[in-house]
């Protein structure tokens, strides 16, 4: 079953109806000012993080579902009759209903008793605010007289204080008004220097910001008092809870269009120039006001909207692909790029999953998205990987997460999550890889964010390497530490405590338990490492690396290998985790995949039995689960993974980001269709149709898709936040379609399912744009390159002569 359908021309996801399975929602904004915008103009806004500088509220897990949002009401000032064109929240009947989802800005269209409303929503590029435009046309054969209201509720800016410490919370609430714009200003009186601001175009009948005023008492969004009565009432909060509310009246005669716009934005003032007149307590606002006189303009809206869509035809246009699947085609082209986007943005930070107040940026989680993105913003990957770095131990150890407000690392989540460095370095290849910029080996950046440590870039990446080296347990494996890439699988934290963090908790001395995925990891960032190591001349520390990822691939020969498959890890007292010998979780997709893209066991054939493993006992209808048997009990010994009911998250989910890992090594070992057809499995595209049992959005992937020992199989949570976005980006667009950024220049080795004849693509790769020809001659995956029109030996065009713009490759494939 379908909730809408993909409008793939004008790059938007139309829904069609209101009560989808789960809000299905898009964000706003790409820099600085962010929102969360659901089909039902649920959601909230903030600037730069989540948690610290919260500009609106949501409801998180409350009822009705998505409660919070960018609300607009119409009334019926004749007969009273009130309803929100978003559906949400009165909930009433529409008449018709479409909500629009497009790239950084989302429309909702309603119809009701021949009133029709369209509200485009979107964050102006470059600036700290978002619009809201809103065209209400009166249908009708007779004169319409309407009232519109707007309602948002601020949130006191730290959203976690914000929702615990009521004791002072409800005295603090401050605003004003001035000219009909509602400004929210608590704590501005104080140490804030920011304030945010809600203006609307047409002069204001009335207005609200308390929000019991507004609602009534013991009324909730969906019947507030104000919009019943036809009138706010002109509240000022004093405390309590500062909503802002515009009251527009509309006389529109039959056929006749209007448009109202709304603003709302966040500002900041220098300390010394807080106020206006100096000395008194009222916002200086002065640097509002040139703001609203341009975006309350509809001319000037709609240039910001063309601007912002230009700027997302030219990030879309960076790669484009013509295959003869359209799933394929739409999420390469669209959803899939789109998404990589907004991890990077968002870390694993703000969705309708991640509350906002929790988890900050993610070291793993932001190296991996960045090899999503990197060819669309070369230039936010570098400052991107800088940002990491900076947060790296002396030890070359990272810390787990960071505050993208104060870039400094999260010391309650700590460190020792011992696969988090190497991540650096994959990032830091692909920024190479796509760029060519080695000079940003040699920019300096510090440790643990303490001035005066700092070091080139590329001694980070070398403590990175050793950090593992350092940590090498009883098998010559890397030591696990609190977790690897699998979180849940504590090796060292035996908790009997209800609500112990499994993460934190380590009580075992952690010199016992290592990792088979973090030796396949190692072997992986070891061939980058040479690589890097040779361009830069020091080809004694290249041969190095070789020889350390030589000696990690003879340490997973002789201990990782379980016969048919590579074992998942050494617990805390030296036995298997992932091997024919345990009686659950006996094999693990993970090093399955790492292993095997990492080339271990590929020339001796044991990658293609562990492959062939994952795909009998592994694979289901629904994606790749992450390990089989499920834990049916509790595992004391294994940490978090079995806490969880089988077949959910990390205890034999189908946990999204690990099948492109799978899909990337049958690539590597050359199978086109088993490749292909892993992708398709969990393409939210081609999901659509089984929308009633998948849920989440059809056109982003989730994190997590319920495996097989779940009672609710195939069903996916947790949408948008995920690696899963770049994992299948690099798998679809690098190793498939086989269009592989190297250092020497652009790779062409497509392993695509021999279904298909061909396919073409365009791709901006260094300043150049290359336009790729694809064409089935033969059922191999050899290669023959013609470059505007001459033979080339092997598959990698070299890079052009200076001044070349565009260079045209054809490939016979065969
Ligand atoms: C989740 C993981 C997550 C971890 C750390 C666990 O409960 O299952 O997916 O990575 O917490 O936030
Ligand atoms: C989610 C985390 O963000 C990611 O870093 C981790 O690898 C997965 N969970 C698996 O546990």
């Amino acid at each position: 079953m379908r909730y809408g359908h993909f409008d793939d021309a004008r790059r938007e996801y139309v829904i069609t109806q209101p009560d989808t399975p789960l809000p299905w929602i898009n964000y706003l904004g790409n820099q600085a000012y962010f929102g969360l915008i659901s089909n039902t103009a649920g959601g909230y806004s903030f600037y730069r993080d989540a948690r610290l500088r919260r500009l609106t509220r949501y409801r998180y897990n409350n009822v009705p579902l998505d409660t919070g949002g960018r609300y607009i009401y119409l009334r019926d000032d004749r007969s009273g009759a009130y309803w929100s064109p978003s559906w949400q929240p009165t909930r009433g009947r529409l008449d018709e209903y479409e909500c629009r989802h497009g790239m950084g800005y989302s429309v909702i269209e309603s119809a009701r008793d021949g009133i029709r409303a369209e509200t485009l929503y979107f964050v102006p590029m470059g600036h700290n605010l978002e619009v809201w435009r809103t065209t209400v046309t009166n249908e009708r054969t007779e004169a319409a007289e309407l009232s519109l209201f707007s309602a948002i509720e601020f949130c006191l800016w730290d959203a976690w204080d914000d929702a615990v410490n009521f004791q002072r919370n409800f005295s603090t609430g401050e605003v004003e008004v001035a000219d009909g714009v509602i400004y929210h200003k608590t704590e501005y009186r104080e140490r804030r220097n920011h304030f945010a601001y809600f203006a609307c175009s047409e002069p204001v009948a009335s207005f609200d910001t308390q929000r019991e005023a507004f609602l009534g008492p013991y009324r909730g969004w969906d019947t507030p008092i104000a919009v019943e009565r036809g009138a706010g009432s002109d509240s000022v909060a004093h405390g309590w809870a500062p909503i802002g509310s515009h009251h527009v009246r509309l006389a529109l005669q039959p056929g006749e269009s209007r448009t109202v716009i709304f603003v709302l934005g966040y500002m900041e003032n220098p300390d010394e120039d807080k106020f206006d007149p100096p000395g008194t307590q009222t916002i200086n606002k002065r640097r509002v006001v040139p703001l609203l006189r341009e975006f309350l303009d509809p001319q000037a809206v709609q240039a910001a909207w063309e601007a912002l869509r230009a700027e997302w035809d030219a990030l879309l246009g960076k790669f484009q692909v013509q295959t003869p699947d359209e799933h394929t085609n739409r999420m390469v082209d669209i959803w899939n790029a789109y998404q990589c986007m907004v991890t990077f943005n968002m870390s694993r930070s703000a969705s309708y999953f991640e509350s906002g107040v929790g988890r900050g940026m993610g070291f793993r989680d932001s190296n991996q998205d960045l090899l999503g993105f990197v060819h669309m913003i070369p230039q936010r990957a570098r400052e991107r990987i800088l940002d990491l770095a900076a947060t790296q131990l002396p030890t070359g150890g990272a810390y787990h997460q960071y505050q993208p407000l104060t870039k400094r690392g999260n010391d309650q989540v700590g460190t020792n999550f011992n696969d988090d460095p190497l991540w650096l370095v994959l990032a830091v290849a692909a920024y190479l890889k796509e760029s060519g910029d080695l000079s940003i080996l040699q920019e300096l950046a510090p440790y643990d964010n303490q001035p005066g440590t700092e070091t080139p870039l590329y001694e980070h990446l070398q403590r990175s390497m050793q950090y593992t080296l350092d940590r090498l347990g009883p098998h010559k494996l890397p030591l696990i530490g609190r977790a690897d890439w699998n979180d849940c699988l504590n090796l060292n934290c035996f908790s009997t405590t209800p609500g112990e963090s499994f993460q934190t908790t380590t009580n075992i001395d952690g010199v016992t338990a290592e990792s088979v995925f973090i030796a396949g990891l190692f072997v992986l960032a070891a061939g980058e490492m040479a690589q890097i190591a040779d361009l830069t001349g020091e080809h004694d520390q290249a041969a190095r690396y070789r020889t350390a990822g030589q000696e990690m691939t003879a340490a997973v020969d002789a201990a990782g290998w379980d016969g048919e498959w590579f074992r998942r890890a050494y617990d805390s007292v030296g036995r298997p985790v992932g091997s024919r010998w345990n009686e659950e979780g006996q094999i693990f997709i993970e090093p399955q995949g790492m292993c095997a893209m990492a080339g271990v066991g590929v020339a001796d054939g044991r990658a293609r039995q562990a492959l062939d493993a994952v795909g009998e006992r592994l694979a289901t209808p629904h994606g790749v689960v992450l390990h089989q048997p499920a834990y049916t009990e509790y595992h004391l010994r294994l940490g978090e993974i079995s806490t969880y009911p089988p077949g959910y998250k990390e205890n034999a989910g189908i946990f999204c980001h690990t099948n492109p890992w799978i899909m990337i090594a049958e690539a590597k070992l050359g199978d086109g269709d088993r490749a292909y057809d892993y992708y398709l499995r969990i393409n939210p595209s081609a999901r659509e149709g089984i929308s009633d049992v998948h849920r989440t959005e059809p056109y982003v992937y989730a994190q997590m898709i319920a495996g097989k020992d779940a009672p609710t199989h195939g069903e996916a949570k947790n949408s948008w936040l995920t690696g899963t976005a770049a994992w299948n980006y690099v798998a679809i667009t690098q190793w498939i379609l086989g269009i592989r950024p190297e250092h020497a220049g652009l790779r062409i080795a497509p392993v695509m399912s021999g279904a298909w004849d061909g396919f073409t693509a365009t791709r901006v790769f260094r300043e150049v744009t290359y336009h790729i020809q694809v064409e089935r001659r033969g059922p191999g995956n050899a290669v023959a390159l013609t470059v505007d029109g001459r033979p080339i030996a092997g598959n990698v065009v070299p890079l052009p002569l200076p001044g070349c713009a565009e260079v045209r490759v054809e490939v016979a494939l065969g």
